[in-house]
Protein backbone atom coordinates (compact mmCIF):
# COMPACT_ATOMS: atom_id res chain seq x y z
CA UNK A 1 0.00 0.00 0.00
CA UNK A 2 1.13 3.32 -0.90
CA UNK A 3 2.07 6.14 2.08
CA UNK A 4 -1.08 7.95 2.80
CA UNK A 5 -1.65 11.72 4.05
CA UNK A 6 -4.43 13.74 4.22
CA UNK A 7 -5.54 17.05 3.81
CA UNK A 8 -8.78 18.65 5.54
CA UNK A 9 -10.07 22.04 4.07
CA UNK A 10 -11.24 23.88 7.40
CA UNK A 11 -9.90 28.20 6.54
CA UNK A 12 -13.20 29.41 5.87
CA UNK A 13 -15.17 31.63 7.54
CA UNK A 14 -18.56 29.91 6.44
CA UNK A 15 -20.21 33.89 4.90
CA UNK A 16 -23.91 31.86 4.11
CA UNK A 17 -24.23 30.38 7.42
CA UNK A 18 -24.36 34.26 8.94
CA UNK A 19 -22.95 33.24 12.02
CA UNK A 20 -20.71 34.77 14.41
CA UNK A 21 -18.93 30.66 14.81
CA UNK A 22 -16.69 29.55 12.39
CA UNK A 23 -18.34 27.16 9.79
CA UNK A 24 -16.61 24.26 10.49
CA UNK A 25 -17.08 24.16 13.69
CA UNK A 26 -20.69 24.17 13.99
CA UNK A 27 -22.11 21.23 15.55
CA UNK A 28 -23.84 18.55 14.08
CA UNK A 29 -25.37 15.74 16.53
CA UNK A 30 -23.22 17.46 19.14
CA UNK A 31 -20.02 17.57 17.72
CA UNK A 32 -18.39 20.32 15.09
CA UNK A 33 -18.41 19.58 11.72
CA UNK A 34 -14.33 19.43 11.55
CA UNK A 35 -14.39 16.72 14.53
CA UNK A 36 -16.70 14.48 12.41
CA UNK A 37 -14.19 14.67 9.15
CA UNK A 38 -11.04 13.91 11.36
CA UNK A 39 -12.85 11.30 13.00
CA UNK A 40 -13.21 9.24 9.38
CA UNK A 41 -10.00 10.20 8.39
CA UNK A 42 -8.24 8.79 11.16
CA UNK A 43 -9.63 5.54 10.01
CA UNK A 44 -7.48 5.42 7.05
CA UNK A 45 -4.37 5.07 8.01
CA UNK A 46 -2.64 8.30 7.02
CA UNK A 47 0.95 8.98 7.54
CA UNK A 48 0.07 12.60 8.23
CA UNK A 49 -2.66 14.60 8.09
CA UNK A 50 -2.65 18.13 7.73
CA UNK A 51 -5.63 20.60 8.69
CA UNK A 52 -5.99 23.89 6.84
CA UNK A 53 -7.23 26.52 9.44
CA UNK A 54 -7.20 30.49 9.12
CA UNK A 55 -10.62 31.70 10.15
CA UNK A 56 -10.88 30.89 13.97
CA UNK A 57 -7.72 28.87 13.91
CA UNK A 58 -6.94 29.42 17.34
CA UNK A 59 -10.41 27.46 18.06
CA UNK A 60 -10.09 25.01 15.35
CA UNK A 61 -6.71 23.84 16.53
CA UNK A 62 -8.23 24.23 20.52
CA UNK A 63 -10.81 21.60 19.32
CA UNK A 64 -8.56 19.18 17.68
CA UNK A 65 -5.47 19.12 19.37
CA UNK A 66 -2.98 16.97 18.41
CA UNK A 67 -5.21 14.86 16.47
CA UNK A 68 -3.89 16.98 13.64
CA UNK A 69 -1.12 18.84 11.75
CA UNK A 70 -1.81 22.27 10.76
CA UNK A 71 -0.96 25.31 8.43
CA UNK A 72 -2.45 28.45 8.14
CA UNK A 73 -3.73 29.91 5.65
CA UNK A 74 -3.84 33.53 6.30
CA UNK A 75 -5.89 34.84 3.59
CA UNK A 76 -8.94 32.57 1.53
CA UNK A 77 -7.80 32.64 -1.61
CA UNK A 78 -9.52 29.59 -2.66
CA UNK A 79 -9.36 25.72 -1.77
CA UNK A 80 -6.21 25.23 -4.05
CA UNK A 81 -4.44 28.05 -2.42
CA UNK A 82 -5.48 26.34 1.11
CA UNK A 83 -3.99 22.86 -0.39
CA UNK A 84 -1.21 24.79 -1.31
CA UNK A 85 -0.72 25.99 2.45
CA UNK A 86 0.16 22.24 3.34
CA UNK A 87 3.25 22.10 0.57
CA UNK A 88 6.08 22.79 3.32
CA UNK A 89 4.84 19.23 4.98
CA UNK A 90 3.75 17.17 2.04
CA UNK A 91 5.49 18.46 -1.04
CA UNK A 92 7.54 16.22 -3.15
CA UNK A 93 6.54 13.23 -0.66
CA UNK A 94 5.52 9.70 -1.92
CA UNK A 95 2.31 8.81 -2.09
CA UNK A 96 -1.47 9.77 -1.95
CA UNK A 97 -3.36 12.44 -0.58
CA UNK A 98 -6.72 12.12 -0.02
CA UNK A 99 -8.16 16.43 0.55
CA UNK A 100 -11.23 16.63 2.39
CA UNK A 101 -13.82 19.21 3.54
CA UNK A 102 -14.13 20.58 6.58
CA UNK A 103 -17.94 21.26 5.74
CA UNK A 104 -18.67 17.79 4.59
CA UNK A 105 -19.67 15.92 7.75
CA UNK A 106 -21.32 12.95 6.47
CA UNK A 107 -18.86 10.96 3.94
CA UNK A 108 -18.03 7.90 6.21
CA UNK A 109 -14.44 6.22 6.45
CA UNK A 110 -15.37 3.60 4.21
CA UNK A 111 -16.70 5.49 1.47
CA UNK A 112 -13.18 7.66 1.41
CA UNK A 113 -11.59 4.18 1.79
CA UNK A 114 -13.27 3.02 -1.58
CA UNK A 115 -11.85 6.07 -2.56
CA UNK A 116 -8.52 5.31 -2.21
CA UNK A 117 -9.38 1.59 -3.47
CA UNK A 118 -10.55 3.16 -6.71
CA UNK A 119 -7.74 4.78 -6.83
CA UNK A 120 -4.77 2.81 -6.70
CA UNK A 121 -6.35 0.21 -8.72
CA UNK A 122 -6.44 2.40 -11.55
CA UNK A 123 -3.08 4.07 -10.76
CA UNK A 124 -4.63 7.60 -11.36
CA UNK A 125 -3.36 10.60 -10.63
CA UNK A 126 -6.51 12.20 -8.96
CA UNK A 127 -9.71 10.36 -8.72
CA UNK A 128 -12.68 12.93 -7.63
CA UNK A 129 -15.94 11.46 -5.07
CA UNK A 130 -18.78 12.06 -7.06
CA UNK A 131 -22.40 11.95 -6.93
CA UNK A 132 -25.64 12.48 -8.76
CA UNK A 133 -28.13 14.34 -7.13
CA UNK A 134 -31.60 15.09 -7.69
CA UNK A 135 -30.64 19.22 -7.53
CA UNK A 136 -26.68 20.06 -7.82
CA UNK A 137 -27.29 23.89 -7.39
CA UNK A 138 -24.01 25.19 -5.79
CA UNK A 139 -21.70 22.29 -6.64
CA UNK A 140 -18.94 21.92 -8.81
CA UNK A 141 -19.88 20.20 -11.94
CA UNK A 142 -18.07 16.72 -13.29
CA UNK A 143 -17.81 17.34 -17.30
CA UNK A 144 -16.95 14.04 -18.81
CA UNK A 145 -15.85 13.70 -22.88
CA UNK A 146 -18.03 11.94 -25.24
CA UNK A 147 -16.18 9.18 -23.94
CA UNK A 148 -17.38 9.37 -20.63
CA UNK A 149 -14.11 10.01 -18.90
CA UNK A 150 -13.79 13.05 -16.92
CA UNK A 151 -12.58 16.29 -18.11
CA UNK A 152 -12.66 19.26 -15.55
CA UNK A 153 -14.93 19.99 -13.05
CA UNK A 154 -16.93 23.53 -13.77
CA UNK A 155 -18.19 25.52 -10.26
CA UNK A 156 -21.29 26.23 -10.14
CA UNK A 157 -20.77 30.52 -10.81
CA UNK A 158 -18.61 29.45 -13.82
CA UNK A 159 -20.94 26.98 -15.07
CA UNK A 160 -22.49 27.67 -18.74
CA UNK A 161 -26.21 26.54 -18.85
CA UNK A 162 -25.41 23.41 -20.16
CA UNK A 163 -22.82 22.69 -17.68
CA UNK A 164 -25.33 23.38 -15.02
CA UNK A 165 -27.87 20.78 -16.50
CA UNK A 166 -25.14 18.11 -15.68
CA UNK A 167 -26.14 16.36 -12.04
CA UNK A 168 -23.08 14.48 -11.49
CA UNK A 169 -21.60 16.68 -8.64
CA UNK A 170 -18.12 17.28 -7.05
CA UNK A 171 -18.70 16.39 -3.17
CA UNK A 172 -15.08 17.93 -2.72
CA UNK A 173 -13.73 15.17 -1.89
CA UNK A 174 -10.53 13.39 -3.98
CA UNK A 175 -7.20 11.46 -3.73
CA UNK A 176 -4.44 12.59 -5.13
CA UNK A 177 -0.97 11.45 -6.13
CA UNK A 178 1.07 13.86 -3.95
CA UNK A 179 3.64 14.64 -5.88
CA UNK A 180 1.45 15.34 -8.92
CA UNK A 181 -0.96 17.35 -6.64
CA UNK A 182 1.88 19.53 -5.75
CA UNK A 183 3.07 20.27 -8.95
CA UNK A 184 -0.31 20.63 -10.52
CA UNK A 185 -1.38 23.46 -7.87
CA UNK A 186 1.21 25.40 -9.29
CA UNK A 187 -0.27 26.16 -12.50
CA UNK A 188 -3.75 26.62 -10.80
CA UNK A 189 -5.01 30.16 -11.78
CA UNK A 190 -7.56 32.71 -9.99
CA UNK A 191 -9.33 33.69 -13.66
CA UNK A 192 -12.93 32.76 -12.86
CA UNK A 193 -16.00 34.48 -11.52
CA UNK A 194 -15.01 34.87 -8.12
CA UNK A 195 -10.95 35.32 -8.52
CA UNK A 196 -10.12 32.23 -6.70
CA UNK A 197 -7.83 29.32 -7.00
CA UNK A 198 -9.72 26.53 -6.93
CA UNK A 199 -8.89 23.29 -6.37
CA UNK A 200 -10.94 21.38 -8.84
CA UNK A 201 -8.72 22.92 -11.30
CA UNK A 202 -6.23 20.69 -10.89
CA UNK A 203 -8.23 18.33 -11.79
CA UNK A 204 -8.22 19.61 -15.71
CA UNK A 205 -4.68 20.50 -15.64
CA UNK A 206 -3.32 16.72 -14.48
CA UNK A 207 -5.84 15.38 -17.84
CA UNK A 208 -4.46 18.30 -20.05
CA UNK A 209 -0.88 16.63 -19.26
CA UNK A 210 -2.33 13.17 -20.43
CA UNK A 211 -2.45 12.27 -16.97
CA UNK A 212 -5.56 9.49 -15.68
CA UNK A 213 -8.08 11.16 -14.32
CA UNK A 214 -11.43 9.44 -12.47
CA UNK A 215 -14.42 9.47 -10.99
CA UNK A 216 -15.61 7.12 -7.97
CA UNK A 217 -19.51 7.51 -7.94
CA UNK A 218 -20.46 6.69 -4.76
CA UNK A 219 -24.43 5.56 -4.29
CA UNK A 220 -25.56 6.78 -0.92
CA UNK A 221 -25.90 10.57 -1.88
CA UNK A 222 -26.92 11.40 1.47
CA UNK A 223 -23.38 11.09 2.25
CA UNK A 224 -21.97 14.17 0.34
CA UNK A 225 -24.09 17.12 1.32
CA UNK A 226 -22.16 20.62 2.01
CA UNK A 227 -23.03 22.36 4.56
CA UNK A 228 -23.00 26.31 3.38
CA UNK A 229 -26.18 27.50 5.41
CA UNK A 230 -28.26 26.45 8.13
CA UNK A 231 -30.74 24.80 6.32
CA UNK A 232 -27.93 21.87 4.74
CA UNK A 233 -26.87 22.26 8.28
CA UNK A 234 -30.39 20.84 9.54
CA UNK A 235 -30.34 18.70 6.50
CA UNK A 236 -27.17 17.20 7.57
CA UNK A 237 -28.13 17.20 11.40
CA UNK A 238 -31.12 15.15 10.23
CA UNK A 239 -29.11 12.59 7.90
CA UNK A 240 -26.69 12.09 10.98
CA UNK A 241 -29.28 11.34 13.33
CA UNK A 242 -31.12 8.66 11.45
CA UNK A 243 -27.93 7.02 10.91
CA UNK A 244 -26.64 6.95 14.57
CA UNK A 245 -30.72 6.23 15.83
CA UNK A 246 -30.27 3.38 13.04
CA UNK A 247 -27.06 1.89 14.46
CA UNK A 248 -28.77 1.67 17.67
CA UNK A 249 -31.65 0.16 16.46
CA UNK A 250 -29.60 -2.63 14.79
CA UNK A 251 -27.36 -2.84 18.05
CA UNK A 252 -31.06 -3.86 20.23
CA UNK A 253 -32.22 -0.22 21.27
CA UNK A 254 -36.01 0.34 20.82
CA UNK A 255 -36.09 3.82 20.06
CA UNK A 256 -39.62 4.12 19.82
CA UNK A 257 -40.03 7.76 17.66
CA UNK A 258 -36.76 8.00 16.17
CA UNK A 259 -37.42 11.21 14.11
CA UNK A 260 -37.90 12.37 17.38
CA UNK A 261 -34.82 11.46 19.88
CA UNK A 262 -31.38 12.95 19.50
CA UNK A 263 -28.98 10.87 20.14
CA UNK A 264 -25.24 12.33 19.98
CA UNK A 265 -21.88 10.75 18.14
CA UNK A 266 -20.28 9.27 21.35
CA UNK A 267 -23.49 7.75 23.34
CA UNK A 268 -23.40 3.99 24.15
CA UNK A 269 -26.49 1.89 24.86
CA UNK A 270 -27.04 -1.28 25.78
CA UNK A 271 -29.42 -4.13 24.67
CA UNK A 272 -33.20 -4.12 25.31
CA UNK A 273 -33.05 -0.50 26.27
CA UNK A 274 -36.15 1.92 25.42
CA UNK A 275 -35.60 5.28 24.89
CA UNK A 276 -39.16 7.17 24.47
CA UNK A 277 -39.90 10.34 22.43
CA UNK A 278 -38.32 13.62 23.29
CA UNK A 279 -35.26 11.99 24.70
CA UNK A 280 -31.75 14.05 24.13
CA UNK A 281 -28.33 11.88 24.75
CA UNK A 282 -25.45 13.88 24.53
CA UNK A 283 -21.47 13.72 25.30
CA UNK A 284 -20.24 10.86 25.97
CA UNK A 285 -23.31 8.88 27.40
CA UNK A 286 -23.09 5.57 28.38
CA UNK A 287 -26.38 3.76 29.03
CA UNK A 288 -26.65 -0.13 30.24
CA UNK A 289 -29.18 -2.87 29.21
CA UNK A 290 -33.29 -2.72 29.91
CA UNK A 291 -33.38 0.92 31.14
CA UNK A 292 -35.78 2.99 30.10
CA UNK A 293 -35.23 6.77 29.21
CA UNK A 294 -37.61 9.15 28.69
CA UNK A 295 -39.96 10.40 27.41
CA UNK A 296 -38.83 14.19 27.67
CA UNK A 297 -35.10 13.62 29.18
CA UNK A 298 -32.07 14.83 28.40
CA UNK A 299 -29.16 13.30 29.56
CA UNK A 300 -25.54 14.80 29.11
CA UNK A 301 -21.62 12.48 29.89
CA UNK A 302 -23.75 10.37 32.38
CA UNK A 303 -22.55 6.72 33.19
CA UNK A 304 -25.56 4.82 34.17
CA UNK A 305 -26.05 1.06 34.62
CA UNK A 306 -28.64 -1.43 33.71
CA UNK A 307 -32.23 -1.48 34.31
CA UNK A 308 -32.31 2.08 35.41
CA UNK A 309 -35.84 4.16 34.38
CA UNK A 310 -35.10 7.74 34.15
CA UNK A 311 -38.61 9.46 32.94
CA UNK A 312 -38.82 13.26 32.41
CA UNK A 313 -36.02 14.39 33.92
CA UNK A 314 -32.31 16.32 33.10
CA UNK A 315 -28.79 15.02 34.33
CA UNK A 316 -25.56 16.24 33.67
CA UNK A 317 -22.20 14.93 34.08
CA UNK A 318 -22.89 12.07 36.59
CA UNK A 319 -22.68 8.72 37.51
CA UNK A 320 -26.52 6.54 37.90
CA UNK A 321 -26.40 2.86 39.13
CA UNK A 322 -28.24 0.03 37.97
CA UNK A 323 -32.42 -0.06 39.23
CA UNK A 324 -32.01 3.68 39.82
CA UNK A 325 -35.64 5.28 39.45
CA UNK A 326 -35.68 8.75 38.40
CA UNK A 327 -38.09 11.22 37.77
CA UNK A 328 -40.95 12.05 36.62
CA UNK A 329 -39.10 15.79 36.83
CA UNK A 330 -36.03 15.25 38.42
CA UNK A 331 -32.85 17.56 38.00
CA UNK A 332 -29.40 15.50 38.77
CA UNK A 333 -27.14 18.36 38.37
CA UNK A 334 -22.84 17.50 37.61
CA UNK A 335 -20.76 15.26 39.84
CA UNK A 336 -23.72 13.63 41.63
CA UNK A 337 -22.69 9.45 42.23
CA UNK A 338 -26.01 7.48 42.92
CA UNK A 339 -25.84 4.38 43.63
CA UNK A 340 -28.01 1.25 42.61
CA UNK A 341 -31.62 0.54 44.21
CA UNK A 342 -31.62 4.22 44.17
CA UNK A 343 -34.83 6.08 43.99
CA UNK A 344 -34.82 9.38 43.08
CA UNK A 345 -38.50 11.09 42.45
CA UNK A 346 -40.57 14.50 41.59
CA UNK A 347 -39.51 17.85 41.76
CA UNK A 348 -35.98 16.63 43.50
CA UNK A 349 -33.05 18.39 42.46
CA UNK A 350 -29.57 16.80 43.34
CA UNK A 351 -26.05 18.57 43.18
CA UNK A 352 -22.94 17.04 43.65
CA UNK A 353 -23.90 14.51 45.78
CA UNK A 354 -23.30 10.85 46.61
CA UNK A 355 -26.06 8.51 47.13
CA UNK A 356 -25.79 4.98 48.87
CA UNK A 357 -27.04 2.08 47.62
CA UNK A 358 -31.02 1.97 48.23
CA UNK A 359 -31.51 5.49 49.36
CA UNK A 360 -34.58 7.33 48.39
CA UNK A 361 -35.52 10.69 47.57
CA UNK A 362 -38.84 10.41 46.27
CA UNK A 363 -40.43 14.23 46.49
CA UNK A 364 -39.44 17.60 46.50
CA UNK A 365 -36.03 17.27 47.89
CA UNK A 366 -32.97 19.39 47.41
CA UNK A 367 -29.66 17.52 48.17
CA UNK A 368 -26.41 19.49 47.00
CA UNK A 369 -22.69 19.16 48.43
CA UNK A 370 -23.79 15.96 49.97
CA UNK A 371 -22.74 12.39 51.13
CA UNK A 372 -25.69 9.96 51.59
CA UNK A 373 -25.12 6.81 53.34
CA UNK A 374 -26.99 3.29 52.19
CA UNK A 375 -30.44 2.92 53.12
CA UNK A 376 -31.44 6.48 53.68
CA UNK A 377 -34.36 8.09 53.85
CA UNK A 378 -34.73 11.91 52.78
CA UNK A 379 -38.92 12.82 53.18
CA UNK A 380 -40.69 14.99 51.34
CA UNK A 381 -39.80 18.73 51.10
CA UNK A 382 -36.25 18.46 52.90
CA UNK A 383 -33.66 20.82 51.71
CA UNK A 384 -29.43 20.30 52.67
CA UNK A 385 -28.74 24.03 53.35
CA UNK A 386 -25.48 24.23 51.73
CA UNK A 387 -24.87 27.86 51.20
CA UNK A 388 -24.61 30.74 53.34
CA UNK A 389 -24.51 33.21 50.46
CA UNK A 390 -20.58 33.17 50.42
CA UNK A 391 -19.35 29.37 50.75
CA UNK A 392 -21.23 26.41 49.88
CA UNK A 393 -20.81 23.23 53.10
CA UNK A 394 -21.14 19.70 52.76
CA UNK A 395 -23.73 17.79 54.58
CA UNK A 396 -23.07 14.40 55.66
CA UNK A 397 -26.00 11.42 56.28
CA UNK A 398 -24.72 8.42 57.49
CA UNK A 399 -26.28 4.52 56.81
CA UNK A 400 -30.14 3.85 57.77
CA UNK A 401 -30.85 7.65 58.20
CA UNK A 402 -34.36 8.85 58.26
CA UNK A 403 -35.11 12.44 57.91
CA UNK A 404 -38.44 13.28 58.35
CA UNK A 405 -40.69 15.53 55.85
CA UNK A 406 -39.90 19.28 55.53
CA UNK A 407 -36.30 19.30 57.70
CA UNK A 408 -33.46 21.56 56.58
CA UNK A 409 -30.25 20.42 57.80
CA UNK A 410 -28.02 23.31 58.20
CA UNK A 411 -24.22 22.38 56.85
CA UNK A 412 -21.80 21.91 57.98
CA UNK A 413 -23.66 19.21 59.77
CA UNK A 414 -23.72 15.38 59.74
CA UNK A 415 -26.50 12.82 60.75
CA UNK A 416 -24.93 9.67 62.18
CA UNK A 417 -25.78 6.15 61.57
CA UNK A 418 -29.38 4.90 62.01
CA UNK A 419 -30.31 8.63 63.50
CA UNK A 420 -33.90 9.92 63.14
CA UNK A 421 -34.50 13.65 62.21
CA UNK A 422 -38.58 14.22 63.16
CA UNK A 423 -40.57 16.36 60.31
CA UNK A 424 -39.99 19.63 60.24
CA UNK A 425 -37.04 20.20 62.42
CA UNK A 426 -34.11 22.63 61.62
CA UNK A 427 -30.66 20.94 62.25
CA UNK A 428 -27.55 23.18 63.16
CA UNK A 429 -25.83 20.80 65.14
CA UNK A 430 -24.41 16.98 64.30
CA UNK A 431 -27.07 14.27 65.74
CA UNK A 432 -25.51 11.42 66.98
CA UNK A 433 -25.80 7.93 65.63
CA UNK A 434 -29.44 5.77 66.60
CA UNK A 435 -30.67 9.36 67.96
CA UNK A 436 -34.09 11.23 67.76
CA UNK A 437 -33.64 14.67 67.06
CA UNK A 438 -36.55 17.52 67.28
CA UNK A 439 -35.93 20.57 66.33
CA UNK A 440 -38.77 22.82 66.04
CA UNK A 441 -40.65 24.85 68.35
CA UNK A 442 -43.02 23.02 70.57
CA UNK A 443 -46.65 22.82 69.41
CA UNK A 444 -48.74 24.89 71.76
CA UNK A 445 -52.62 24.13 71.63
CA UNK A 446 -54.57 26.96 73.65
CA UNK A 447 -58.10 25.44 74.55
CA UNK A 448 -61.24 27.87 73.14
CA UNK A 449 -59.06 30.60 72.07
CA UNK A 450 -60.51 30.97 68.64
CA UNK A 451 -63.75 32.77 70.39
CA UNK A 452 -60.92 35.18 72.34
CA UNK A 453 -60.09 36.41 69.31
CA UNK A 454 -63.24 38.15 68.42
CA UNK A 455 -62.51 37.12 64.75
CA UNK A 456 -66.10 35.39 63.84
CA UNK A 457 -68.56 37.62 62.57
C1 LIG B 1 -16.45 23.27 -3.04
C2 LIG B 1 -15.93 22.91 -4.44
C3 LIG B 1 -17.09 22.37 -5.27
C4 LIG B 1 -17.76 21.20 -4.57
C5 LIG B 1 -18.15 21.57 -3.13
C6 LIG B 1 -18.59 20.33 -2.38
C7 LIG B 1 -14.10 24.46 -4.92
C8 LIG B 1 -13.69 25.66 -5.68
N1 LIG B 1 -15.37 24.08 -5.07
O1 LIG B 1 -17.37 24.35 -3.23
O2 LIG B 1 -16.62 21.96 -6.55
O3 LIG B 1 -18.89 20.78 -5.31
O4 LIG B 1 -17.04 22.15 -2.41
O5 LIG B 1 -19.12 20.62 -1.11
O6 LIG B 1 -13.29 23.83 -4.26
N2 LIG B 1 -11.67 26.64 2.32
C9 LIG B 1 -10.43 26.97 2.80
N3 LIG B 1 -9.76 28.01 2.25
C10 LIG B 1 -10.27 28.74 1.22
C11 LIG B 1 -11.54 28.39 0.74
C12 LIG B 1 -12.22 27.33 1.29
O7 LIG B 1 -9.92 26.32 3.72
O8 LIG B 1 -9.59 29.67 0.79
C13 LIG B 1 -12.40 25.49 2.93
C14 LIG B 1 -13.70 25.88 3.57
O9 LIG B 1 -13.53 26.17 4.95
C15 LIG B 1 -14.56 24.63 3.36
C16 LIG B 1 -13.98 24.00 2.12
O10 LIG B 1 -12.72 24.58 1.90
O11 LIG B 1 -14.45 23.73 4.45
C17 LIG B 1 -14.85 24.21 0.90
O12 LIG B 1 -15.04 25.58 0.67
P1 LIG B 1 -16.44 26.20 0.26
O13 LIG B 1 -16.30 27.66 0.13
O14 LIG B 1 -17.50 25.68 1.15
O15 LIG B 1 -16.59 25.57 -1.21
P2 LIG B 1 -17.92 25.31 -2.03
O16 LIG B 1 -18.38 26.56 -2.64
O17 LIG B 1 -18.88 24.56 -1.22
CA1 LIG C 1 -18.94 23.90 0.89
Amino acid sequence: MPNRYAVILAAGQGTRMKSKLYKVLHPVCGKPMVEHVVDHVEKLNVQEMVTIIGHGAEMVKAQLGGRSHYALQEQQLGTAHAVMQAASMLEGKEGVTIVVCGDTPLIKAETMESLFKHHEELAAKATILTARIDDPTGYGRIIRNEKGLVEKIVEHKDATEDERKVNEINTGTYCFDNAALFEALKNVSNDNVQGEYYLPDVIEILKNQGEIVTAFQTETIEETLGVNDRVALSEAERIMRTRLNEMHMRNGVTIIDPANTYIGTDVEIGQDTIIYPGTILTGKTFIGAECQIGPNTEIDTCEIGDETVIRQSAAFKSAIGSHVNIGPFAHIRPDSNINDDVKIGNFVEIKKAVFGKGSKASHLSYIGDAEVGSDVNIGCGSITVNYDGKNKYLTKIEDGVFIGCNSNLVAPVTIGKGAYVAAGSTITKDVPGEALSIARAKQVNKENYVAKLNLKK
